[in-house]
């Protein structure tokens, strides 16, 4: 199976609730590593242009004012079916409809306050991971 790289974001919610450990450690427990992760805080500007495919959705302005509400942390994840693994993890954006044990519905508050963004795509997870990272940021594992 092929080794892949996704991007991860503990969005402003868990950040605000002291989630961070607990959401890397879920990945790590899965058997991805982290090669890169950061605490940002995003700009309106970087909001928008990151979630830019949702631009004419009804959501957009309260997302894009949600995501900016406080810092995240982004994440480079890296292992076997990383992309698909990783969206297992989280659960449905939903959280009403999130599988048991996931992410999304042990700590998601609402469809916008969701705790977790993952890369939906290989094409996805290139662009999203050049978002925030240069690529000599990646410490990618040997072998
Ligand atoms: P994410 O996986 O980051 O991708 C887009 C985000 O938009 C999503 O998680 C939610 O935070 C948000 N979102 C998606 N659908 C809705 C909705 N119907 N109402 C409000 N926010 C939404």
């Amino acid at each position: 199976m092929a080794i892949e790289t996704t991007l991860s974001i503990i969005k402003p919610d868990g950040v605000k609730r002291n989630l961070i450990g607990e959401i890397l450690k879920r990945f790590e427990g899965a058997g991805l590593r982290v090669v890169a992760t950061k605490k940002t805080a995003l700009t309106l500007q970087e909001a928008e242009g990151f979630y830019n495919v949702h631009r004419e959705r009804p959501f957009f302005a309260s997302l894009t004012q949600y995501m900016t509400s406080g810092p995240v942390v982004v994440s480079v994840l890296e292992g076997e079916n990383a992309i698909l693994k990783h969206r297992e993890l989280m659960g449905a954006t939903n959280p009403a409809q999130a599988a048991e044990g996931t992410i999304r519905k042990d700590f998601a508050l609402n469809i916008e306050e969701n705790t977790v963004h993952g890369s939906d795509g290989s094409e996805t997870a290139k662009d999203e991971i050049g978002f925030f990272f240069a690529g000599a940021e990646l410490i990618r594992s040997r072998g």
